[in-house]
């Protein structure tokens, strides 16, 4: 995939890894739409790179994902490559926390269905352009689950097969399908839990190779290790991700 000449809707561009690939992808010459709720930390970027297209937009409400593609047709017809980054993770146990249903339905909401939306709704956007990429961010907890945070768990899961198929789906057409499968990197997500973090920019990284040379399952950091040990000795894995 090429890496420069790019028009990129990246969700969750406001904090952690979104921000960071909003940052190098408009360094590497490319225009980004930045989604999230906070756009303001978006604004003190816009003068530096005059390609960055905030939009405030609250894809976990009811009208969030459409007013989104609504904007993006009349705004934003020649975007090219979408990236469903957006998730957030609850950590809660079954036996104890009050509210699982509503809390749940949330994180399914926000971490699948609107990332299966998105792909659904922008792909004849997409499918219109020379080349094209969809690029979904699940985890290494979607191969191996935590016990502190099932339905995240669950949610990666769906989306790393999802993600899968629909590279399946998409063969000989000009969308190309990418996964990005993080360990735990240091964002505000994980803030005081985790240790030996990969920072954003190391993700990032790794990332930006593999776009380029359309390595379309990027495994990042000890993501590799894990499936190695996966592999190997499920047993293994399963004790090591635990309780992480
Ligand atoms: N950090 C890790 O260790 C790790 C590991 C594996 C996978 N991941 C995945 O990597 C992705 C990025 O995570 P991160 O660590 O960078 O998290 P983060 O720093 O908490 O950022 C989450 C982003 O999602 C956006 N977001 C949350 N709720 C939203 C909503 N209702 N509408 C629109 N945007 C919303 C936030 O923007 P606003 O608050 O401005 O709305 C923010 O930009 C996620 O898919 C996460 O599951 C992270």
């Amino acid at each position: 995939m090429k890496s420069s000449g790019n028009k990129i809707l990246i969700t969750g561009a406001t904090s952690g890894i979104g921000l960071v690939l909003t940052e190098r992808f408009l360094e590497m010459g490319n225009a980004v739409v930045g989604v999230g709720r906070r756009t303001e930390t978006l604004n003190p970027l816009r003068e530096k790179y005059p390609d960055l297209f905030p939009f405030a937009c609250d894809l976990g409400s009811a009208h969030g994902p459409d007013e989104l593609v609504l904007h993006v047709k009349q705004q934003h017809p020649d975007l090219n490559v979408l990236i469903n980054n957006a998730a957030i993770q609850y950590n809660y146990h079954f036996l104890e926390a009050a509210d699982i249903p509503a809390r749940a339905a949330y994180e399914i909401n926000l971490n699948l269905t609107v990332p299966v939306q998105l792909c659904a709704l922008l792909l004849p956007v997409l499918r219109g352009q020379q080349q094209a990429a969809v690029v979904n961010v699940s985890s290494g907890l979607a191969l191996v689950p935590k016990k502190s945070a099932p339905v995240y768990c669950g949610t990666k899961a769906g989306l790393h097969l999802f993600t899968k198929a629909l590279r399946y789906q998409l063969e000989g057409s000009p969308v190309k399908v990418f996964e990005i499968i993080p360990p735990v990197v240091d964002t505000p997500m994980t803030a005081g839990r985790g240790s030996n973090k990969l920072s954003p920019a190391q993700l990032v990284d790794e990332f930006v190779r593999a776009f380029a040379n359309d390595r379309f399952e990027v495994n990042i950091g000890k993501v590799k290790l894990l499936r190695l040990i996966s592999r190997l000795s499920p047993a293994l894995a399963d004790r090591i991700l635990k309780n992480g």
